[in-house]
Order: C-alpha cells, then sequence, then structure tokens
C-alpha cells in the first residue's frame, strides 16, 4: 500500500498480519537456498522498521551480516530500537555500536548494519558479491516499472537470488458492495497517480515482477501472501480505511457518484465499529534464484 512517509506504528501494527500472511512454500524456497551457506550476507531494501530481520534471523541458526537499507533515516534508527529491545526480551546479548548493532543468537553472531539512502544506488551502499539473498518486503508498488527493472538487471547481472514478499495486488471488502468496488478503484488510481517522478506501478507491481522472470534467466517460485482481516480487527481496519479517505480525497474524484466517498467513509467507519466489516488484501511473494549454468559447452 502506497503511503509517502511511513509511521514506526502502522509498520509494527502490520508486522502480524504480514507474519501471518507470507507465503510458507516461498519461504520455504528461500530457505533452502540459504542453507548451503555457512555464514550469511543478506540486504533488506525499504527495511522500515526491521520486520524481514525480525521474521527470519531466528530461523537462519548461522552467523548473519543484515544490512537494512532504508532511504528514512528515522526508520533505519526505529528499527534497531526495535531490534534491540526485541533482543532485550529474548535476552539475546546485543551491543549498539553507531549504526550498528551486534547481537549473539546463542553460539553466532548477528550483526545489523543500516544503511541510508535509495536502493536505486544500492551498489554503492554495499558490496553485491558478498550479499546471498536479497529481500524486499511491502516495497515495489511505490515505484515506476522502470525503477523495479533497473534493480532486477542489477541483481541479474550479480547473480543474486531474491525474495520479494508482500507486494499488492488487489483488496477486497467482506461484505462487499459496488461502491465498495469503485472506492478501491480510486484507491488503487492514487497509487498510480501521475507524480513529479512519474506514475508508480501500484497493483501492477507483482505482474511486472513476474514478466521479468519469465524472461529471464532465474528460476523462480511464486505465491500469493493475503491478509485476512477480520471484523474484529478494528486498529487495522481504521489505519486502511483512513488510507484510503485520504488518499480518495487527494485524487478528487470521490465525490462524483451516487454515493460521496465521506459518506461512504463514514459508513464503512460505523460497520466497523459494530463488527460488520471485514478486509481481505492480496499480495504475492516471490522468491527468485539464478538458474544453475549446466556447464555442457557446444
Ligand atoms: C511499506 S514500507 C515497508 C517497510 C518494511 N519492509 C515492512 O515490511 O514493514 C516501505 C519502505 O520503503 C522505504 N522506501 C521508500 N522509498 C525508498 C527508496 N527509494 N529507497 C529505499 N527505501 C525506500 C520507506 O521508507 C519504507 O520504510
Amino acid at each position: 500500500m502506497s503511503h509517502s512517509e511511513f509511521d514506526t506504528h502502522w509498520l509494527n501494527h502490520r508486522f502480524s498480519f504480514d507474519e501471518a500472511a507470507r507465503n510458507r512454500q516461498v519461504e520455504r524456497a528461500a530457505l533452502q537456498h540459504l542453507a548451503a551457506h555457512s555464514s550469511l550476507h543478506l540486504l533488506d531494501i525499504g527495511s522500515g522498521t526491521g520486520a524481514n530481520f525480525l521474521h527470519f534471523f531466528e530461523q537462519l541458526d548461522r552467523p548473519q551480516h543484515w544490512y537494512l537499507l532504508d532511504h528514512d533515516p528515522r526508520l533505519l534508527a526505529a528499527s534497531l530500537h526495535r531490534i534491540a529491545t526485541y533482543a532485550q526480551e529474548k535476552n539475546y546479548p546485543h551491543q549498539r555500536r553507531g549504526d550498528q548493532l551486534l547481537l549473539h543468537l546463542g553460539p553466532h553472531e548477528v550483526r545489523v548494519q543500516t544503511l541510508s539512502g535509495s536502493f536505486e544506488q544500492l551498489e554503492t551502499l554495499v558490496d553485491l558479491s558478498r550479499l546471498d539473498l536479497v529481500l524486499a518486503s511491502a516495497f515495489f508498488d511505490l515505484f515506476r516499472a522502470d525503477q523495479l527493472l533497473t534493480l532486477l538487471d542489477k541483481l541479474g547481472r550479480a547473480k543474486l537470488a531474491f525474495l520479494f514478499t508482500l507486494s499488492y495486488r488487489s483488496m477486497i471488502f467482506d461484505p462487499s458492495t459496488p461502491t465498495d468496488e469503485r472506492m478501491v478503484q480510486y484507491y488503487e488510481a492514487h497509487m498510480q497517480r501521475p507524480q513529479a517522478t512519474g506514475a508508480a506501478m501500484g497493483p501492477h507491481c507483482s505482474r511486472h515482477l513476474r514478466d521479468w522472470l519469465l524472461e529471464g534467466t532465474f528460476d523462480f517460485v511464486e505465491g500469493e501472501s493475503a491478509w485476512q482481516i477480520g471484523p474484529t480487527d478494528f486498529t487495522m481496519l481504521h489505519y486502511l480505511l483512513g488510507f484510503m479517505r485520504t488518499a480518495i480525497a487527494e485524487l478528487e474524484v470521490g465525490d462524483d457518484g451516487a454515493v460521496p466517498s465521506e459518506q461512504w467513509w463514514r459508513e464503512r467507519t460505523e460497520a466497523v465499529h459494530s463488527a460488520r466489516l471485514g478486509l481481505v488484501v492480496r499480495h504475492w511473494d516471490y522468491f527468485a534464484a539464478p538458474r544453475p549454468e549446466t556447464g555442457v559447452s557446444s
């Protein structure tokens, strides 16, 4: 879902929904890929408050060096704080050193290093040849297709495996009315609105990713990772209705039909208060690895 500035409370709140949604088959393929490495170097782009790190580090029973890359230094600081708090709760010895956090997971040293900058310059921020996996979660809907393709070409040239999770595709209200569908269309149009920097992919990001994979030299596994938001997930429902309200107002198209967008928002908010509304937000996950060279020469 697209928002220009990411609020730490929102990113932390979505964490448990992301955890439940992640596609286990896709994840297993990524973990199998990493099993061959005795120590790991992992880059998470658009790392936010550290969701990918927190999801994976305890599953990787080896020394790890994580690079968390984000263009928002506020979020990078929040991620180190969040990880340190978690380490404290779990009694993992840990130590903060400037832009790094060192923690011990049993016998293994786990280093978390923050990198401040845009993913478009990732090769200037980290040595790509050292990496075993590149991760990104809830990221690509924010960008133009050419930005994604440039990144994919860099990863392709560096022969780097990647795990791209929770790429937004669509959302469905439960129960859903034609007005809900129209508001979702407006919301998705807002994701793709013309901006000074060009139009973002919004819900089409995973299609672009898939097209590149189908044409390329990577083997891949894909699968759905949907948020199942129940009628008592009040905070999540309020967040999403709030995001839609703001986006539709910015688009200045919401009041052209039979049901004005503010009226729609009020009615849907009332439905949340009386626990009569659910939502499914569909995402897609991909793990891709360079196809092994056959070694057959002609
Ligand atoms: C929806 S959030 C996802 C955060 C995290 N991956 C998660 O799953 O919770 C998108 C993240 O991308 C970051 N971001 C946006 N544009 C970026 C860019 N050009 N380079 C690096 N990070 C960027 C934002 O600051 C934000 O942390």
